[in-house]
């Protein structure tokens, strides 16, 4: 009896807590940080350029060595769907610019918080627990670049 007042209590306290910690809800209690880790494991010992980025942030480009990793962490916003696309590249055969949404929280939240994604030829691969779950590379994104290019062009 003594314990159950004691649950009630906590649950009372919580729920009148919640309104002052409401922006926090999501990041500080149920997810705090999200780490996202890209490792270079592309046959052949090439290097990897890659270069990954949200709405508000650009991680800008960097170049991994083979079997070296990039990460970063950052707190799941509450208002929108977090995030982040990729552009990889590298050399040598099946090599050129590939694409990837390295981490989309709709498809990623129940998925992990630490999201270890290995970085090969055929596509990324996320560590989970015992295996890996492989993705294909996603088909590059239109070319808007030479529309936007001809809109300032002046005086042609
Ligand atoms: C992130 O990268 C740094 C530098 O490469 C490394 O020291 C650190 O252990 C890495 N952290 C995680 C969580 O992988
Ligand atoms: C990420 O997507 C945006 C919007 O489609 C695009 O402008 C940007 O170039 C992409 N970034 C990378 C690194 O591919």
């Amino acid at each position: 009896m003594k314990h159950n007042n004691a649950i009630i209590l906590a649950v009372l306290l919580f729920l009148l807590s919640a309104p002052a910690t409401m922006c926090h809800t999501k990041s500080d209690l149920i997810r705090p940080h999200t780490t996202v880790v890209v490792v270079n494991k592309l046959d052949g010992e090439r290097p990897l350029k890659v270069h990954c980025q949200s709405h508000d942030y650009d991680l800008g480009l960097r170049m991994l060595m083979p079997h070296q990793q990039l990460n970063w962490s950052f707190r799941n916003n509450i208002f929108e769907n977090e995030r982040f696309n990729c552009s990889m590249e590298w050399g040598g055969e099946g090599g050129g610019v590939h694409w990837f949404d390295i981490y989309d929280e709709h498809r990623d939240f129940e998925r992990c918080t630490y999201c270890r994604w290995l970085i090969k030829q055929t596509g990324p691969c996320l560590c989970l627990y015992d295996r890996e779950s492989c993705s294909h590379w996603k088909t590059p994104p239109p070319v808007h670049a030479a529309g936007e290019n001809s809109k300032v062009r002046l005086g042609v």
